[in-house]
């Protein structure tokens, strides 16, 4: 069994624990150590220790993951922690998820229960692909990208690095949305979406309507 500590104590902190529990019972991989958080409430989350903050991992050799939502702040601490020497991240997939053989997880990612990534995906560094996402074939996902639950990424989109997709979110085919940019939940994204932008909505816009019965003619 490898140590390992969750950096952040938040509610995906919480969510990630419950996946190690999960990959635990599999097949016993994890000595869970407890949480890491500089600006934590409690001495204690989903009865584990929180053992300190940052300065308690100076000098450790245990894996970790930053299971923090927003990617800026997952970015900042991973590069926090990247100035000590000992850092070595894990990537946690729950048992429940499907990964396909030609997916390329970086290291730091979290894949939750029921999230979907089929073939030929690339997967950065520290990306969270939330409960019941589906990422298909031939997308690249930069790193510190979050893809909030059931979030639908159709074959060949891209995300740049911390893009962010709220709950529900759907790209269609082939586009992508740039660095640090950001889909609000529900938004079907039909359209490239340039950096640094947060785009939100669906698109119920009417583009044809028919006479009624139409259906029974064709
Ligand atoms: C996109 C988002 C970040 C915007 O938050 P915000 O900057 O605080 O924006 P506001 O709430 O001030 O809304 C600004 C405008 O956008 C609209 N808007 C915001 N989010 C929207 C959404 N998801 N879909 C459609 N319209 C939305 C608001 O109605 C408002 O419109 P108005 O100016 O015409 O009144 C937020 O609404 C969102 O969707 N977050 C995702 C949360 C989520 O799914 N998290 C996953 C957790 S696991």
């Amino acid at each position: 069994m490898k140590d390992l500590v969750i950096v952040g104590a938040g509610g995906h902190a919480r969510e990630v624990h419950q996946s190690i529990l999960a990959i635990n019972r599999v097949s016993p991989t994890w000595n869970f150590l407890g949480f890491i958080d500089d600006f934590a409430r409690s001495t204690e989350v989903a009865g584990c220790p929180v053992l300190g903050g940052m300065a308690w991992l100076r000098g450790k050799t245990c894996h970790m993951v930053v299971a923090i939502g927003s990617p800026a702040v997952r970015r900042r601490v991973v590069n926090e922690l990247l100035l000590q020497e000992s850092a070595e991240f894990a990537t946690l997939i729950h048992p429940s998820a499907q990964v396909g053989n030609s997916v390329i997880l970086e290291p730091g990612c979290m894949v939750s229960a029921g999230a979907i990534l089929t073939a030929d995906v690339k997967i950065g560094r520290h990306v969270i692909v939330n409960t019941g996402a589906v990422v298909s074939h031939d997308c690249q996902i930069a790193d510190f990208c979050t893809i909030a639950p059931m979030s639908c990424l159709c074959g060949a989109v891209r995300l740049g690095e911390g893009a962010e997709l709220g709950a529900s979110v759907t790209i269609i085919p082939g586009v992508s949305l740039g660095k640090w940019s950001m889909a609000g939940a529900g938004t079907t994204v039909i359209r490239d979406v340039p950096d640094n932008e947060t785009v939100v909505g669906g698109t119920n816009r009417v583009i044809n309507k028919q006479n009624a019965g139409w259906h029974e003619k064709v």
